[in-house]
């Protein structure tokens, strides 16, 4: 089945492709509204999102407590850099750093930016806490790692499509397989400043490592006296049932890097959250963003960590993950080759002899469903938390529907 496009939708994305950089491939639909669950199309189609903007719109479009919450900050005051002090960054950090247990917060805008961000503050304080020699720290990454597509970043890539063509790239990573503590161990030595990983990979298609190994990734960063970074990105802030998906094990990293929803979804806003012996190492002058803490980002994340604080998000992720979980796992064998889950955040196998991930993920837009294809044959879905359970159900028979027909 080939996707019709009305003569309107296809002569936006030509206007589009006139003037915009061709660094995306995206579904052919043009969106023009959204409101909870779903978006409207400039043809007054509506689709169920089941993406979330990678996990951004986790409340949902429009929330209404998150657009007030800016609608009140857009009025009074959005930016001033931070040359001046705000009335907003302050309890909004206080409060995220209660959300995490911890002491301090530094603010910025995009993933990557937090990523970055990070990696500084682990080379800060393997230099000045650790005692590394001048230049020599290393982070251990993992293979099939996705932490943003900055230079530094795309360097410790092993995704051709991330890296080739862009370097060279930074020294100072050593990559270890995904899922294999005893591989981390191996790597460490006496110049290692952190462990970088995702607690579940995302982009590399929902993978979720064994039991056990974070907990073992924990024991042997303190054996070793090295950080141990969590990037939630991704996976944090109720997507999988637990507010970080470090929690599923008990497991506290020295850091967390945060983004994509704690910005509710109506804009950038990451963080770094550490206590102050790690974070604290970071002085006046060695690192900032113009737009990083900014008063609106600021007001929209404290209303974000206000939602999250009741538990009732996570609460629903985790009975909508497991009622989606039944129901994905019942399509196993027909059409689908595997399913991995965590939360409401599923990767989905498409047996090739039904079509690619891509295919699949069109033959859903034509039925009113929103996925993105990710490594070839998995399409992976992160529902916004505030689907219905109905909502959940008609969209898997839609997917049953696509796999039956091809
Ligand atoms: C785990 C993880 N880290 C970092 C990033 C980068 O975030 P951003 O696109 O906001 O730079 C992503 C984005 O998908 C991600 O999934």
């Amino acid at each position: 089945m080939s996707l019709r496009l009305d003569t309107g939708t296809l002569r936006i994305i030509d206007d589009e492709r006139e003037h915009v950089a061709s660094n995306y491939s995206p579904l052919p639909v043009v969106i023009a509204r959204g409101e909870g669950s779903w978006v409207t199309d400039v043809e007054g189609k509506r689709y169920l999102d089941l993406l979330s903007a990678y996990s951004a719109l986790n409340f949902g479009h429009g929330h209404p407590e998150i657009l007030a919450a800016a609608r009140e900050q857009l009025d009074r005051l959005t930016l001033t850099s931070r040359a001046y002090h705000n009335d907003r960054l302050g309890p909004f950090a206080a409060a995220l750093a209660e959300l995490c247990g911890k002491e301090l917060v530094l603010p910025m805008n995009t993933g990557a930016e937090a990523v970055e961000t990070g990696i500084k503050v682990a080379r800060a304080w393997g230099y000045r806490v650790k005692g590394i020699p001048a230049d020599a720290a290393t982070v251990v990454v993992a293979d099939g790692n996705f932490h943003g597509r900055t230079t530094t970043i795309v360097g410790f890539s092993d995704d051709p499509a991330a890296r080739d063509d862009f370097g060279p790239f930074a020294a100072g990573f050593v990559r270890v397989p995904f899922g294999d503590a005893a591989a981390i161990e191996a790597a460490i030595d006496e110049n290692t400043a952190a462990v970088l990983i995702e607690p579940i990979q995302g982009e590399a298609g929902i993978i979720v490592p064994p039991d056990g190994y974070l907990r073992a990734v924990r024991e042997i960063c303190t054996a070793n006296n090295v950080l141990l970074i969590a990037d939630e990105i991704q996976s944090g802030l109720g997507r999988v049932g637990t507010t970080f998906a470090c929690d599923r094990e008990g497991v506290v990293p020295d850091v967390y890097l945060l983004g994509k929803a704690l910005g509710g979804g109506i804009l950038p806003l990451s963080a770094v959250v550490a206590d102050r012996d790690v974070l604290g190492v970071i002085r006046p002058g060695e690192h900032g963003s113009t737009f990083g803490g900014n008063p609106l980002a600021a007001a929209v994340g404290l209303r974000v960590v206000e939602m999250l604080s009741s538990g009732e998000f996570q609460t629903r992720a985790t009975a909508l993950g497991e009622h989606l979980q039944a129901r994905l796992a019942d399509l196993v064998g027909s059409g689908v080759t595997a399913v991995r889950a965590a939360g409401l955040w599923a990767g989905i196998d498409i047996d090739p002899a039904v079509g690619t991930g891509r295919e699949v993920a069109e033959r859903l837009l034509a039925r009113g469903v929103l996925v993105k294809d990710t490594h070839g044959q998995t399409i992976r879905i992160a529902p916004p938390l505030v689907i219905r359970a109905t909502e959940l159900d008609w969209a898997v028979e839609q997917l049953k529907y696509v796999l039956d027909a091809s």
